[in-house]
């Protein structure tokens, strides 16, 4: 198989041709695409046409499935692993999430120990509108907006840990009381470091950061607000125009990730999503 891999004019994202993923992968051919997942932190392969198991199955080899709390309520029937993210009502009952992803955010932070990736499969999009796409994907490279901070920043960020809580963000859906209890709030490190990488990320949101270790409530606020928005700035940032048959990936270490909301029925938009357990990078 010749892999070719096409960076986007970005710091995250690149297109790979020359693969078919519904057809078995040799250990060399995985090893080129992880590569290439851990250096672009958004992988994605146009033309796709991956069935549930099919998918299910390119997810594992990346870690093992992560289940969403979302797969309860929203799972592809027969394969609750998968998560169904659409716009499209059937019978008067929604048969997906709705406006998933509507905020900046990295999947399940509110975790102790967040997934390493997402995989989502354009099932269905919206046409594109006057030359324009609708429902985009925006992915912010945490690792360029960490290299683009002050030394001073970096300073004072060294050793801060943030507080996250599932409840910090609002969320399309009510948060119910299991959830609630099941996503007590949780620490992280406001600098990780990549597992596979070495690369330093900022990893920090607006909401889902209630606050900072140690540190008064509204400095911390501030703060986070301050790294949020700088994280996100246009110039470390990749959009993605979806077209049906896509597979794409994330590193929800490297990038954080927003769902452009700005289109409506009768344009429906349907994806399946995977995520995948952190791994342990080879010693
Ligand atoms: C998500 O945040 O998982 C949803 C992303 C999307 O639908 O584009």
């Amino acid at each position: 198989m010749t892999i070719d891999i096409v960076r986007a004019a970005a710091p995250t994202g690149a297109e790979i041709k020359g693969v078919d993923l519904s057809q078995p992968l040799n250990a060399d051919d995985f090893a080129a695409l992880e590569g290439a997942f851990n250096e672009h932190g958004v992988i994605f392969f146009r033309r796709q046409s991956l069935a549930p198991d099919q998918l299910l199955a390119f997810s594992d080899r990346f870690g093992a499935l992560e289940f969403n709390t979302f797969g309860e309520t929203h799972g592809l029937p027969g394969h609750p692993g998968v998560v169904v993210i659409s716009n499209v009502e059937e019978d008067g009952r929604e048969i997906g999430v709705k406006r998933a992803g509507e905020q900046w955010h990295s999947d399940m932070c509110y975790t102790a120990k967040p997934p390493r990736g997402t995989i989502l499969c354009a099932r269905e999009v919206p046409a594109v509108v006057d030359g324009k796409s609708l429902g985009d994907t925006c992915f912010a490279a945490t690792h360029a907006a960490y290299d683009d901070l002050t030394d001073a920043m970096k300073a004072r960020l060294d050793g801060l840990v943030a507080v996250f809580d599932f409840a910090g963000r609002k969320r399309a859906q009510t948060i119910t009381r299991k959830q609630r209890e099941a996503f007590p709030a949780v620490t992280h490190p406001i600098v990780r470091t990549h597992p596979f990488t070495g690369r330093k990320c900022l990893y920090v949101m607006r909401d889902d950061c209630t606050g900072i270790v140690g540190m008064d409530q509204d400095e911390a606020l501030s703060l986070i607000a301050e790294l949020a928005d700088h994280i996100v700035r246009p110039n470390h940032v990749y959009r993605h125009r979806w077209r049906a048959g896509d597979v794409l990936l994330w590193d929800n270490c490297t990038v954080q990730h927003k769902a452009i909301q700005d289109y409506a029925l009768p344009q429906r938009r349907l994806m399946h999503r995977t995520t995948f357990a952190a791994a342990t990078p080879p010693a």
